[in-house]
């Protein structure tokens, strides 16, 4: 496979929201949001924009991740710089064909270089678990709208970085982007090639 890792470019971004909206479409809703979200994230202080990159494979857009930075509420009353990651998605067609692992493992390498001491976000084990995700609360952090949440994960990426923490994880606000501004979404999405929204079996949310 001749793939490489980048970050992305301006000239891409369209592109990259097609990407995205295409590889999240009816997976865990009818529709996708997802697009929309990583679009307002680029004008976001929070994003990570070394972080906002792109899976090329012979030359083609095939996979995309970001970053965004956030933190966790400690007992203590400190806080915990962390990253939170997401979306990341492969290209329908190259799905489940070992391009996921390669883009995830490649973003955890630039965010350690970048110098980051830890990644926290929902997610499913089988998937990041492969790339040294751990659940939270086995470190100690709970995500703040389920405690006991087991789909909230975590990894060091400065050895001993959760070390004798306790603390409390809420998701950056602009991941509700599409909640908080409905408008805003539907005409962003009007700019978008009509696709048909469709209930399938195994989607988490019901619009
Ligand atoms: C999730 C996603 C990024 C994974 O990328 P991928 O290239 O398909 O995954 P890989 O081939 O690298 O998978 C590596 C391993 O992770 C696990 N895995 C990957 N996707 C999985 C899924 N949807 N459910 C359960 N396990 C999964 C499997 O064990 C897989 O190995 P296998 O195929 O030999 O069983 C991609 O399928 C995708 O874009 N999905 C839609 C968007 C999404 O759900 N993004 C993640 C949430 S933000």
């Amino acid at each position: 496979m001749e793939c490489t890792v980048r970050q992305e470019k301006e000239s891409e971004y369209r592109a990259v929201e097609n990407l995205v909206r295409d590889a999240f479409w009816n997976v865990y809703r009818p529709g996708a949001m997802e697009h929309y979200v990583l679009h307002c994230f680029r004008g976001d202080s929070a994003f990570i924009k070394e972080l906002g990159l792109v899976l090329e494979n012979d030359g083609k857009l095939i996979g995309y991740t970001m970053y965004v930075k956030s933190e966790i509420c400690l007992d203590d009353g400190g806080v915990l710089p962390v990253i939170t990651l997401g979306p990341i998605c492969i290209a329908n067609e190259y799905k489940r064909q070992g391009y996921g692992k390669i883009l995830l493992d490649a973003s955890l390498e630039k965010a350690v270089a970048l110098g980051f001491g830890g990644v926290v976000m929902e997610g499913n084990i089988d998937f990041y678990g492969k790339s040294g995700f751990v659940v939270s609360k086995e470190r100690g952090i709970r995500y703040a709208d389920d405690p006991e949440a087991e789909y909230l994960l975590c990894q060091e990426l400065k050895p001993g970085y959760f070390d004798g923490i306790k603390g409390t994880f809420a998701d950056p606000e602009g991941y509700f982007v599409c909640q908080n501004d409905a408008e805003g979404f539907a005409s962003f999405e009007e700019g978008f090639p009509k696709k048909e929204k469709k209930k399938m079996p195994g989607q988490l949310f019901s619009e």
